[in-house]
C-alpha cells in the first residue's frame, strides 16, 4: 500500500513508522525542511524508532534498513499524495488549516483515496464541509506513541461513506499486526 503522510511532526512520524514498518511505501509531507530532517532522525534513533526496535529484538538490523527506505519526505503536498491509496494528515489541530489542506487533498488525489484526518478533537464533518468529496475523509486516530500503542480509532464524519469506513477499518488492522 503507498501511504502519505501530511504533517510529518511529533504524529506525522510515529504513524510513518507504523507504516513503513510493516512493508508500506510511505511519502510524508511537511512545509518546514526542518520537520523532514528531525523526523527521520526521529524514525530511525527517538525512543520508540527503529533502532530501538532492533535493541529490543523486535526488528532485525535488515528490516530497519528496509524500512528506513520506505520513507521518503517532500515539502510538495501533489508529490506526495498524488499515488497514494490512503493519506492520513497530521498537520496542527486548526480547523482553518485542516479544511484547506482537505480541499488540496481532495484536488491532488486520485478518486479511490481514503483522506484521513488524525485529529483528537476537530468534527471530521467541519474538516470536510467545503471539500468536493465528502465521502472518502474520516477520522483515522493514532494515539501516542502510535508505535507500540496498537489502537486506531476510525472516525465517521457525517458525509463519511460506508465503503471508506469499511476500507479504513480493514486498514487499520495494520497497527495490530
Ligand atoms: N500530540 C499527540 O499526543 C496527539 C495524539 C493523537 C492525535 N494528535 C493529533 O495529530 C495532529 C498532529 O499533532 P502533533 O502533536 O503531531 O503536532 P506537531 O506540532 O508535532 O506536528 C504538526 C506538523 O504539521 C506541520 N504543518 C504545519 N502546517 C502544515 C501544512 N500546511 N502542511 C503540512 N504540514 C504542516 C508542522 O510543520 C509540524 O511538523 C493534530 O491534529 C493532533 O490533534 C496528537
Amino acid at each position: 500500500m503507498r501511504v502519505a503522510i501530511v504533517g510529518f511532526g511529533m504524529m506525522g512520524r510515529q504513524i510513518a513508522q507504523v507504516f513503513a514498518q510493516r512493508g508500506h511505501d510511505v511519502k510524508a509531507m511537511d512545509t518546514y525542511p526542518e520537520a523532514l530532517k528531525a523526523g527521520t532522525l526521529e524514525i530511525e534513533n527517538g525512543p520508540y524508532g527503529l533502532k530501538t526496535a532492533v535493541a529490543k529484538g523486535k526488528l532485525s538490523m535488515e528490516e530497519m534498513q528496509q524500512a528506513l527506505t520506505r520513507i521518503h519526505t517532500t515539502s510538495n503536498m501533489a508529490e506526495a499524495c498524488k499515488d497514494a491509496d490512503l493519506v492520513i494528515e497530521a498537520a496542527i489541530e486548526e480547523l482553518k488549516l485542516k479544511r484547506e489542506l482537505f480541499n488540496q487533498l481532495d484536488s491532488v488525489t486520485q478518486a479511490t483515496t481514503l483522506l484521513a484526518s488524525n485529529t483528537s478533537t476537530i468534527s471530521i464533518t467541519k474538516i470536510a464541509e467545503q471539500a468536493n468529496h465528502r465521502q472518502r475523509i474520516l477520522g483515522m486516530h493514532f494515539f501516542n506513541p502510535a508505535q507500540i500503542s496498537k489502537l486506531v480509532e476510525v472516525v465517521q464524519g457525517k458525509e463519511t461513506s460506508q465503503d471508506t469506513l469499511r476500507t479504513s477499518q480493514a486498514l487499520s488492522q495494520i497497527v495490530l499486526d
